[in-house]
């Protein structure tokens, strides 16, 4: 089959699991032949090397699996990413998490902190690479996470800056720490996920408890018992309500929420000593 010919038979496939099913039938053939998109465009006719390949390729799509576990990167910030089955794929609303953290350890002067569910990484190396003088010590509690936060840790260069450390929260930081940054699992156990998410994505990095919250709350006592100045993290849409009643019962003494570009609330970011870090 040409060029042409294999994205309209790509499409077709998709239609049914993808939005824009072309496009993402270019984005395919393109990894495929390690091409540009721009190739297939200025090389219709061309045939398709490994045409069974593509397809098997193109099944997975059909099937929901994500673009990113198939492609094996993701982006985030300004860089790509190695990702796979068993890591959460970074997303862009958590991008706005970095922000704020940034501006924290930019005002503070902040040179120790931790993040709690490390991921593939994406959170730490972008604050890393922002502040080279930041240290961070990076906590998961699942193997494949930290394996691919190593992966992604090195191919920046920030491993000096980044330590990992397999532990169920901060259990295992015994150092003294600034600032807590946190994504964590915040959905509830009995929300309904699209298949792409639910089938293909890491439970323990989804669901956190019953009504979701839970860990984060465990998070934010965390952050109280320890004395730790600052806690940023994410949110799910629905939780501020629940996160406001809970900071002010165990006596946070400055919460902030900020909302993301569809204007849902996404995070909050905590003060706990006032005194110590003013
Ligand atoms: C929502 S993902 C965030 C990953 C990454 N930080 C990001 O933003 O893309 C949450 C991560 O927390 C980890 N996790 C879940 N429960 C944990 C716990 N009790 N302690 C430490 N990490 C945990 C999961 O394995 C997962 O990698």
């Amino acid at each position: 089959m040409t060029i042409k010919e294999s994205l309209f038979w790509a499409k077709e496939q998709l239609k049914e699991s993808c939005q824009r099913p072309l496009f993402e039938a270019e984005l395919l053939l393109a990894f495929h032949l390690q091409k540009e998109r721009i190739y297939l465009h200025l090389h219709e006719n061309e045939e398709v090397e490994a045409f069974e390949m593509f397809g098997s390729l193109i099944a997975r799509r059909a099937k929901h699996e994500p673009y990113e576990y198939i492609v094996k990167k993701a982006s985030f910030y300004d860089m790509t990413l190695f990702v796979e089955k068993g890591v959460l794929i970074p997303r862009p609303e958590t991008e706005l998490l970095v922000e704020y953290a940034a501006k924290i350890i930019q005002e503070k002067k902040i040179t120790r902190m931790a993040e709690i569910g490390v991921g593939s990484g994406a959170i730490s190396i972008a604050l890393a690479r922002k502040f080279p003088k930041l240290q961070i010590i990076a906590t998961d509690i699942c193997d494949i996470p930290l394996k691919v936060a190593l992966r992604n840790i090195e191919h920046f260069g920030v491993q000096k800056q980044i330590t990992l450390l397999k532990s169920n929260l901060m259990d295992e930081i015994k150092e003294e720490i600034e600032l807590i940054v946190s994504n964590p699992p915040y959905i509830a156990e009995d929300f309904v996920l699209e298949s792409n998410v639910a089938d293909y994505e890491p439970k323990e990095a989804l669901f956190g408890g019953k009504i979701g919250d839970e860990i984060l709350k465990q998070i934010m006592i965390e952050a109280k018992n320890r004395n730790i100045g600052y806690l940023v993290c994410e949110i799910g849409y629905d939780q501020k309500k629940s996160l406001q009643l809970f900071a002010d019962e165990i006596g946070v003494k400055c919460i902030d929420f900020y909302q993301d570009l569809a204007r849902f609330d996404r995070g909050f970011i905590a003060q706990f000593n006032k005194e110590k870090n003013e």
